[in-house]
């Protein structure tokens, strides 16, 4: 069992290594797509503060389509190069994005979201999607977050059996 009550005392950082280190105990024993993100969306939201949305898109025949989240409802698909989700797999690189309202294409799915972080899923050269977070606060995120969320894809994409998720 997670004990979250422990995060409250923690600095930023404690709290993003508290992250990394349930994840791996979350998902280390699980391969399954939707168990293994489920969880992350979960943890995430558990560790780290001042965030409206966090959660995934996934791959599907070539576009982004809607997988589990913590927020409210979202886009259902984003072609690829559309918005920081897509231009994040069109680049195969993260996006940090520290004021949306001047990221030309941004979609707003939820317009209380200021800042957003995208790490692409990229696996042996491959795109499975994207991890994405929302923060109602511009400049949210910083490059110790970016470091901290590609090591949670790390960790995912060392379990995760991508090519499994159901089209
Ligand atoms: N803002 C994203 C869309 C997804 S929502 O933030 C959940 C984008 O521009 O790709």
């Amino acid at each position: 069992m997670i004990k979250v009550d422990a995060v409250d005392k923690m600095n930023e950082e404690e709290r993003l290594k508290y992250m990394l280190l349930l994840l791996k105990g979350q998902v280390g024993s699980e391969k399954d797509v939707l168990a293994n993100i489920s969880n992350a969306t979960a943890i995430i939201k558990a560790c780290v503060g001042d965030l409206n949305w966090a959660g995934f898109y996934l791959m599907k025949k070539g576009e982004l389509v809607l997988g589990p989240f913590q927020g409210l409802p979202a886009c259902n698909r984003i072609q690829v190069g559309k918005g920081v989700c897509g231009r994040a797999i069109e680049e195969g690189r993260s996006q940090l994005v520290p004021d949306v309202h001047l990221f030309p294409g941004h979609i707003a799915c939820d317009s209380a979201s200021n800042s957003e972080l995208v790490v692409p899923i990229i696996k042996n050269g491959k795109a499975y999607g994207v991890l994405d977070m929302d923060s109602p606060s511009k400049n949210r995120f910083k490059d110790l977050h970016r470091v901290y969320f590609e090591r949670i894809v790390d960790v995912l994409n060392q379990y995760t059996d991508w090519e499994k998720v159901t089209e």
